[in-house]
């Protein structure tokens, strides 16, 4: 007889696995090109930024879409209580009010997302479409006095905008679409200051990857001699900001465009809502070296020597250079 003990079949989460397939099913792709190109030709401007969430430090839709569903929730607790209708109408107008800048955020967001995030965000936005629709017809019921079927519409819709909200959540989550991609450096980066290379491997105005402790790093030397170095990962969704663009001050990320000022990490520019992590610079023996530019003074003092200095402003001290090339 066999002592081998039996292995046990690991079995996933059956909504896993569909969303897992959901992801890498690209039978919607040609729709999602169309559409894609349709959000980004809008003539928005700088509301653009403003739609993304920039001025937020976060993607500004999961704030947007508070109302809607919040209104539509709330009217389908009054709907089954009796004598609420009137009341319940109410909220089901004001979530059908909201939910078009609710969307307009999603879509400008969506719109600079990877293939298998977009295509998770397709059936997102549809299954939320739907359940506006529902809620339109909810509506117009329970303004033509049909409060019976105006309910019926209503749970359907709340139905359908859960849907969307599970959709939202894989792609917000799972997907990452909407985090902070350079949020982890401060915990990897160790204290101190690491030397990453001599002077000359820094051409003038190019930018230049180097790594500190497993973290990419962009490191881009002005033609005056400044010295600025920043994490390499874009916070957007970790875009290659060494293969990206310097222009006035800034790197422009080539997978969307997002722009950072290189002296703080600063991003001028979306759809990154967060800056990138931010280095201090010297020059040591010829060498370049850098340092994690703390934000929180208790961390920088806990964490750090003394000798702090500022990006592209690096002190004179005995053995340390300035940062001119
Ligand atoms: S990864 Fe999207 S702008 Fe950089």
């Amino acid at each position: 007889m066999s002592t081998t003990p039996r292995r046990r079949r690991i079995r996933h989460n059956p909504l896993l696995r569909l969303l897992d397939r959901l992801e890498r099913e690209p039978v919607a792709d040609p729709v999602i090109d169309a559409v894609r190109r349709g959000v980004r030709s809008l003539p928005l401007g700088r509301g653009r930024d403003v739609l993304h969430g920039r001025w937020l430090g976060h993607p500004a839709h999961p704030l947007m879409v508070q109302v809607p569903i919040g209104s539509w929730l709330s009217a389908a607790v009054l709907d089954l209580r009796p004598g609420r209708s009137r009341e319940a109408g109410v909220l089901v107008g004001v979530g059908l009010a909201a939910a078009a800048p609710a969307a307009l955020t999603g879509a400008t967001d969506w719109a600079e997302l990877h293939r298998q995030q977009m295509r998770v965000g397709l059936v997102h936005a549809m299954a939320n479409t739907t359940a506006t629709g529902l809620y339109a017809a909810s509506f117009a019921c329970r303004i033509k006095g049909r409060a019976g079927l105006g309910r019926a519409y209503g749970f359907l819709g709340l139905a359908a905008v859960s849907v969307g909200g599970l959709l939202g959540g894989h792609l917000a989550y799972r997907q990452a679409s909407g985090a902070n991609h350079a949020e982890e450096v401060p915990h990897v980066v160790s204290k101190g200051w690491h030397r990453i290379g001599a002077v000359e491997e820094f051409p003038a105005g190019e930018p230049v990857r180097r790594s500190v402790d497993d973290v990419p790093i962009l490191v881009v030397r002005e033609p005056g001699g400044a010295l600025h170095a920043l994490s390499e990962r874009c916070s957007h969704l970790g875009g290659p900001l060494a293969e990206g663009t310097v222009v006035d001050g800034c790197v422009r990320c080539p997978w969307h465009g997002s722009g950072f000022r290189l002296s703080d990490g600063w991003n001028v520019r979306g759809p990154a809502t967060a800056p990138q992590p931010a280095f201090d610079t010297r020059i040591v023996d010829g060498h370049v070296e850098v340092r994690l530019r703390r934000q929180d003074r208790g961390e920088d003092d806990a964490n750090h020597d003394t000798d702090r200095t500022d990006t592209g402003r690096q002190r004179v001290e005995a053995g340390v250079d300035t940062a001119h090339g």
